[in-house]
C-alpha cells in the first residue's frame, strides 16, 4: 500500500469511529472501510438509473403461484413440503422450481407428480450466497409470488394469504426473524450503526420494527408489478459481493430496500416462535422456527390448526430438514419486536422469565393432532421420495449421493451428555471456573476460586434453575468461606436444589454424588470436591474449548451476574475477557469482539479436534 493510500485509510478510520460504522464480524474494519467511497459511488448510481428504469407491463407477468429453488440437496425437503401442500392443505397454486443447472430429469419428474415445474435459472450464473431467490422470484412467469425455501413447511394453504386485507393494499409480506437490534452477535443489520444504512442513506428510527428488527426470509408474498422497483434495489444487495458479505446473504435486502424506496409492505407484528419437544431434562429442545398471522387480523375463511380466536394462527414452519417426528409444542417468546429475546439457538429453559410454551396436548390438542400429522406425512413423503431416487436408474450416482444430507452421530451423543447429564448454561463462566479451580492439578486451584460469586447464593430471590447442579455445587464450595447464618443459607439452596438434581446426578460429570449432599446435609459432614479433566473429553466440543479453563485469567466467572444478583446479564454485553467463553471459542466470527493482543484465542481456549 502507498503511504498516501494508507493515510486515507487512516482518515477513514478516524471517519468511521467518528460515526461509529459496524461493519461485520468476518471483515476487518479497515478493509471494510476501504470499499465504501466505490460502494457509496456504485449505488448512488444504481439508485439514478433506477429511477428512470422502464417497468414491466401490467401483462409481463400473470396469475398467483409459488417460487422455490434449490439444487440436488434440497430435493427431498422440497418434496416433502410440496406433499404437505397438496395432500394435507390440497393448496393447488402452481409452483415453479428454479435451479441453475443442477437439477436433473428424474428430479425434474418427481416434482411434475407435484404440479412443480422445473425451470432452468440462467443468471446471473454463479450463485455463492443464496443468490437464486431473487433472479427466481423476478423469472418467474407469476405476478403474485409466494416464495418458499426448500425448508418451508406450510400450515395452512397459502392462497388465503393473497387474499388478506394487508396483501391486497400493501402488496408485499414479511416475516420477522429472532434477531433485533440490542441482540448479539446476530441481528447486525438492525443495529442503528450497520453500514448498509450508512450507504443507502437511511436515517434509523429505533421505534419502528422495520428499522430494528431483522426480517426471516424464508418465506415472504409480493406483488411484481406494484414493487418492481423494491424488487431491483433488492436484486442489487443480494448480488453484490460487498453487500453479501456484510448482509450474510438475501435475508434482510427486501427490508432494507422497501425502507429505502419507502416501498409499502406489510410485517408482521408477531415474533417467531419454536416448535419441539421437551426433553428428558426438562428443556424444550428447538426443532425449528414456527411463524404465525396475528389472531387480530383477519385471514380469511380458510381452514387453520385449532382454535383462532383467542391466540396467533401458525402459519408455517422454517427449517426442517430432517426426518424425526419433533414437532409437540410451540413455545412463543413474551418479547414486542424490537426486542432481544434470551434465546440463543440451544434447547431452551421453559422457567426463562420471557418464554411461554403452549402446552398444546392440554389447550388445543387439535393443533397438536394437526402438526403431527403434518410432520409423519413429511416424513413419510420424505422417505418415499429417497427411496424411489435412490433406485432411480436415470438418476446420476452424484445426485444419489447428496440426496441425503450427513449427520455426524457423535456429536448428538456429546450433546446428549451435555443436557441429559443435568442442564447447565455454559454461557455462564461460572461454571468452568468453578469446575477448573476444583481440578486437582492446577497449583493453589481452590485458593483462585473467585469468592465473589458466592453472594448470588444470599440473594432472598434466588432459584437457581440456569444451571442447578452448579449453583448446588457452588453452595458446596461458598459453604467453607462463609460464616455461620451464610453457612445456613447454602444448605438450604442445597435442599431445594436437591429434588430436581436426584435423576441427573448418578449421570453427570460434575463432582456431586446424591448421598454426599444428603450427608452434607443431614450429618453436617462437608466433602470436598475434585473434577477429574479427563471427564470433559466426552462432552461437545464448545464445552470442550473451555473446561478446564486454559487459563482462570481469561474469562471473568461473573459474566453474566450483574449488581443485581437475580437479572442475569447477557453473557456477551460487555467487551474483552469478561465475555462467554463457550461463545468466543466457539463462533469463527467474534475475535474481534472477544479477544485483544494479550487475551488472544490461542490463550484462553483449548484446542479441540473436530
Ligand atoms: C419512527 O417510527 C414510528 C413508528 O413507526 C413513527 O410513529 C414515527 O413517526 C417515526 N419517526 C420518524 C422521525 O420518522
Ligand atoms: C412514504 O409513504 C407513505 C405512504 O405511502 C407516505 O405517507 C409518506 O409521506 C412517505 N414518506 C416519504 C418520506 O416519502
Amino acid at each position: 500500500m502507498t503511504l498516501v493510500a494508507r493515510l486515507v485509510l487512516l482518515q477513514l478510520v478516524e471517519v468511521a469511529e467518528a460515526q461509529d460504522i459496524f461493519c461485520s464480524h468476518s471483515i476487518p474494519l479497515e478493509e471494510c472501510l476501504s470499499y465504501l467511497p466505490s460502494e457509496k459511488a456504485a449505488v448512488n448510481r444504481f439508485m439514478n438509473e433506477l429511477e428512470h428504469a422502464p417497468m414491466p407491463s401490467s401483462t409481463a407477468f400473470e396469475g398467483t403461484g409459488i417460487v422455490m429453488s434449490g439444487g440436488a440437496p434440497h430435493v427431498l425437503q422440497a418434496l416433502a413440503n410440496l406433499d404437505v401442500l397438496r395432500h394435507f392443505h390440497k393448496s393447488d397454486l402452481p409452483v415453479e422450481f428454479f435451479h441453475a443447472f443442477e437439477l436433473e430429469e428424474a428430479h425434474c419428474k418427481a416434482f411434475a407428480m407435484r404440479g412443480a415445474t422445473c425451470r432452468q435459472l440462467q443468471v446471473p450464473g454463479v450463485y455463492p450466497e443464496y443468490e437464486t431467490v431473487l433472479p427466481s422470484v423476478m423469472s418467474s412467469s407469476f405476478q403474485h409470488v409466494l416464495w418458499m425455501d426448500t425448508d418451508i413447511t406450510p400450515l395452512v394453504a397459502p392462497e388465503v394469504l393473497f387474499q388478506t386485507e394487508a396483501y391486497q393494499r400493501d402488496g408485499a409480506m414479511f416475516w420477522p426473524d429472532h434477531w433485533s437490534h440490542d441482540c448479539w452477535p446476530y441481528g447486525q443489520s438492525a443495529w442503528p450503526t450497520h453500514v448498509v444504512l450508512h450507504l443507502l442513506q437511511l436515517e434509523y428510527n429505533m421505534s419502528e420494527p422495520r428499522f430494528c428488527h431483522e426480517h426471516e426470509t424464508g418465506h415472504f408474498l409480493i406483488n411484481k408489478e406494484m414493487h418492481w422497483r423494491p424488487i431491483c434495489l433488492a436484486n442489487y444487495l443480494a448480488t453484490r459481493d460487498f453487500f453479501t458479505r456484510v448482509l450474510h446473504g438475501y435475508k434482510d435486502v427486501f427490508r432494507l430496500a422497501f425502507l429505502k424506496l419507502n416501498a409499502s409492505n406489510w410485517f408482521s407484528p408477531v415474533r417467531p416462535g419454536i416448535v419441539g419437544a421437551f426433553m428428558k431434562n426438562g428443556f424444550f429442545y428447538p426443532a425449528a422456527l414456527v411463524q404465525f398471522w396475528p389472531h387480530a387480523e383477519v385471514l380469511g375463511d380458510g381452514q387453520y390448526l385449532g382454535d383462532v380466536t383467542t391466540r396467533d394462527i401458525p402459519l408455517y414452519v422454517h427449517q426442517k430438514k430432517v426426518p424425526g417426528i419433533l414437532w409437540t409444542d410451540f413455545l412463543t417468546f413474551e418479547e414486542p419486536l424490537g426486542r432481544c429475546t434470551s434465546f440463543r439457538l440451544v434447547p431452551v429453559d421453559p422457567a426463562t422469565p420471557d418464554v411461554a410454551p403452549w402446552d398444546l396436548e392440554r389447550t388445543d390438542p387439535k393443533i397438536a393432532q394437526s402438526l403431527y400429522l403434518i410432520e409423519a406425512l413429511w416424513e413419510k413423503s420424505f422417505y418415499a421420495n429417497m427411496e424411489r431416487l435412490k433406485n432411480d436408474p436415470n438418476l446420476s450416482p452424484e445426485s444419489k449421493e447428496v440426496l441425503r444430507a450427513k449427520r455426524d452421530t457423535s456429536i448428538t451423543k456429546q450433546w446428549n451428555q451435555v443436557v441429559e447429564s443435568c442442564r447447565c448454561d455454559f454461557a455462564n463462566n461460572l461454571w468452568f471456573h468453578l469446575l477448573s479451580v476444583l481440578n486437582p492439578e492446577l497449583p493453589d486451584g481452590v485458593k483462585r476460586f473467585d469468592t465473589a460469586a458466592c453472594k448470588i447464593l444470599l440473594s432472598p430471590n434466588f432459584d437457581g434453575v440456569t444451571c442447578p447442579v452448579g449453583f448446588a455445587a457452588l453452595a458446596v464450595m461458598c459453604h467453607r468461606f462463609f460464616g455461620v447464618e451464610e453457612r445456613g443459607k447454602a444448605k438450604k439452596v442445597i435442599a431445594n436444589l436437591l429434588p430436581g438434581l436426584e435423576g441427573c446426578l448418578p449421570k453427570t460429570f460434575w463432582p456431586l454424588k446424591l448421598d454426599q449432599l444428603r450427608r452434607f446435609l443431614d450429618q453436617d459432614q462437608p466433602f470436598t470436591m475434585v473434577f477429574d479433566p479427563e471427564k470433559a473429553q466426552n462432552l461437545t466440543p464448545d464445552v470442550r474449548r473451555c473446561l478446564p479453563l486454559k487459563s482462570l485469567d481469561c474469562w471473568n466467572p461473573r459474566n453474566v451476574l450483574s449488581e443485581d444478583p437475580l437479572r442475569l446479564r447477557d453473557p456477551m454485553s460487555e467487551g474483552g475477557s469478561e465475555n462467554s467463553c463457550l461463545f468466543c471459542c466457539t463462533m469463527r466470527d467474534l475475535s474481534e469482539h472477544c479477544f485483544d493482543s494479550y487475551f488472544t484465542k490461542e490463550a484462553c481456549c483449548n484446542e479441540v479436534k473436530a
